[in-house]
């Protein structure tokens, strides 16, 4: 417990996880994906991670909204945990028209073949303004459904990556340049955290709050 208590501090500078709230799962039982979109190597990127609530709560639901002015890319994500009791921080930051939300744990809990075992995103285009951006993150099921999130407008698609066997998603991992910290910005680069076993919740009893 000492030694993840130190990682979390290291990581998110926060202290709360350690004195409150559930038993946080310890970091080997959590997944991250590489990242997809942006650069590898060039830019000086700020990271925006889910990690802290990822490894404490279930994931509920997934909200995000395209920016058009920009080609579609993705401007906005937040993870939603523990039944809409935790919001995630803010992944991007572009003043969105309309924020929609995908719906998690119906999709994986109720039914198996809804379980999401595969993931990806689309990439716009590779130039000093778009700088190969996120357009939309992309799921699929066991059964080969398509779940998503932002723009239906695709320049580069990526290829699926898969959700190791035994492992929930849980959140994601964002970056985007910091020399454009000063102004709202969109996610450039994007990761998936998952976590082994079932970290879904049933949030079925608690449905019609907030709407
Ligand atoms: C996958 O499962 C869902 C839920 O059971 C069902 O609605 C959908 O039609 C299935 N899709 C395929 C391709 O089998």
């Amino acid at each position: 417990m000492a030694v993840l208590c130190i990682y979390l501090l290291v990581r998110d500078a926060v202290a709360d996880t350690c004195s409150t709230g559930p038993s946080p799962l310890s970091p080997p039982d959590m997944y991250f994906s590489r990242f997809l979109c942006g650069y590898s190597s060039g830019v000086n990127y700020m990271t925006t991670s889910d990690a802290r609530l990822a490894m404490t709560y279930p994931i509920s639901a997934l909200m995000g909204s395209v920016s058009a002015d920009y080609g579609g890319v993705l401007a906005f994500a937040m993870s939603v945990y523990n039944c809409a009791q935790e919001y995630g921080t803010a992944h991007g930051g572009i003043a969105a028209k309309r924020v929609v939300s995908l719906d998690l744990p119906r999709a994986q809990t109720s039914d198996p073949s809804m379980r999401i075992v595969q993931f990806t995103a689309c990439c716009a285009d590779d130039d000093s303004f778009s700088m190969y951006s996120v357009q939309n993150v992309r799921f699929r099921t066991a059964n080969g459904t398509e779940l998503g999130i932002g723009a239906e407008f695709c320049r580069h698609p990526q290829p699926w990556v898969r959700m190791p066997e035994g492992y929930t998603f849980a959140g994601l991992v964002t970056q985007f340049p910091e020399d454009r910290a000063n102004g709202p910005d969109w996610i450039h680069r994007l990761a998936f955290i998952a976590v082994r076993g079932e970290q879904l919740p049933d949030c079925s009893s608690q449905q019609g709050q907030g709407g």
